[in-house]
């Protein structure tokens, strides 16, 4: 615990410090876990207060855990890292991220229309697709690098109340320009959610550019070291009042654990460092693979041959994270060849764990989308998605270079 002043540290001290504040009846130096299910009430009067929401005594974990609310403070403080008005926001947790992403489209999106980015985290374009209907949610799907396209569907649908994409977008990476996003989408009375799971506050705020909520798997790198299923939003106390945001939480019971809670605060601790690595290797694979013979395309924002790369270069800081994705010139039948061959790198789904995984969108990750969607947003059926760890990149590429021995 510290005695200087927040506002005057940089970003990666910031981090190492994030969310506990205050010294606990015994001086505990880690934040401790309050692993419990319920709090007890000094009398009944003090138990009707706390109804009332009078007080600051905890009632119940799903209503809320001190664990959990340092978590909470730790995700705002970095979301909103440098922002005047840090202050007005507020970090809402949840047992995992599609728990953080359903909650607030139904909360925001409710009886009115989305227009969400075609390309996805396969279970967020699922809800859209399958689920939000029957809550009275309609969705559009648009490229939402095209300012033009947007504008149309905004002026289309008069009850969009929400737009919604991811900063750096699972798996085709590509990276919109959230600043003009957000100035189309308010000046229609929307507003607009950015999913930073792939970027993290480390590289990229949305919030800065004038976003409305930020949601997070913490699962990934934040939580970094693939121990946690977890979830986040970041957004204005008063945004979150009027959408009832807490009530959802509270009756749809998507919560996080004290224990996930907690293991995600230790996380968060190294996530500068770690971040620098993977945007290094990052980086260093990038080049390795695009200079391949066997290999057709890459899709990393920090390559000069992204479609987006300047305004990559332009918004992010330190790097562009640890994904890539590529397509093999033998389509999918290579790629599964990769996958099998690769004996460093690990098969599996996830991003943002220490070690490097790697996985095929089109049968994994994204299999749960509407296939044209899919295919029509760019995720082909030869699409292979590295997640690069933190391990020495010499070591990745010497793996994925015996695997590609075919
Ligand atoms: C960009 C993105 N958002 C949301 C999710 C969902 O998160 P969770 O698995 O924690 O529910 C994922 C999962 O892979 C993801 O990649």
């Amino acid at each position: 615990m510290i005695k200087i002043e927040e506002k005057s540290l940089s970003f990666d001290s910031a981090v190492v410090h994030a969310g506990f504040k205050k010294k606990d009846q015994f001086g505990s130096h880690v934040a401790p876990i309050y692993q419990t299910s319920t709090f007890v009430f000094e009398d009944v009067d003090e138990g009707a207060k706390a109804f009332a929401g009078e007080g600051s005594v905890h009632i119940y974990s799903r209503l809320g855990n001190p664990t959990v609310e340092q978590l909470e403070h730790a995700i705002c403080e970095l979301e909103t890292f440098g922002m005047p008005d840090a202050n007005e926001f507020e970090g809402v947790v949840f047992g995992s991220g599609m728990g953080a992403i359903s909650t607030s489209l139904i909360s925001f999106g409710g009886q009115g229309h989305i227009i969400a980015q075609d390309a996805l985290y396969g279970c967020t374009s699922q809800f859209l697709f399958e689920q939000a209907p029957a809550m009275g949610i309609t969705t559009s799907f648009i490229d939402m690098c095209d300012l033009f396209m947007l504008e149309m569907e905004l002026k289309k649908n008069p009850t969009t109340k929400l737009v919604y994409l991811e900063s750096i977008a699972n798996p085709t990476m590509s990276v919109c320009d959230i600043e003009a996003i957000s100035e189309l989408a308010h000046e229609h009375g929307a507003l607009v959610m950015v999913d930073n799971t792939f970027a993290t506050p480390y590289h990229f705020q949305p919030l800065v550019l004038g976003a409305d909520i930020i949601a997070h798997s913490t699962t990934k790198y934040l939580g970094g070291h693939g121990m946690v299923i977890g979830g986040a939003l970041v957004l204005k106390k008063e945004l979150s009042e009027t959408a009832h945001l807490h009530t959802f939480r509270k009756n749809l019971g998507g919560v996080a654990g004290p224990m996930d809670a907690w293991l995600l605060i230790q996380g968060i601790k190294t996530l500068s460092i770690r971040m620098e690595k993977h945007a290094e290797n990052g980086m260093k694979v990038a080049r390795y693979l695009e200079s391949h013979p066997k290999v057709k395309q890459v899709w990393y924002p920090g390559l000069e041959s992204h479609p987006q790369h300047h305004l990559a270069e332009s918004i992010m800081r330190n790097g562009y994270g640890g994904v890539i994705t590529f397509d093999l010139s033998g389509g999918f039948e290579a790629g599964k060849k990769l996958m099998n061959g690769v004996k460093l790198c690990t098969l599996a789904v996830s991003l943002g764990n220490v070690d490097t995984l790697i996985q095929h969108p089109a049968s994994m990750t994204h299999s749960v989308m509407d296939p044209e969607l899919r295919l029509k947003s760019g995720i082909t059926d030869g699409l292979v998605r590295l997640a690069v760890g933190i391990e020495d990149a010499q070591d990745i590429i010497a793996d994925l270079e015996q695997a590609l021995q075919f």
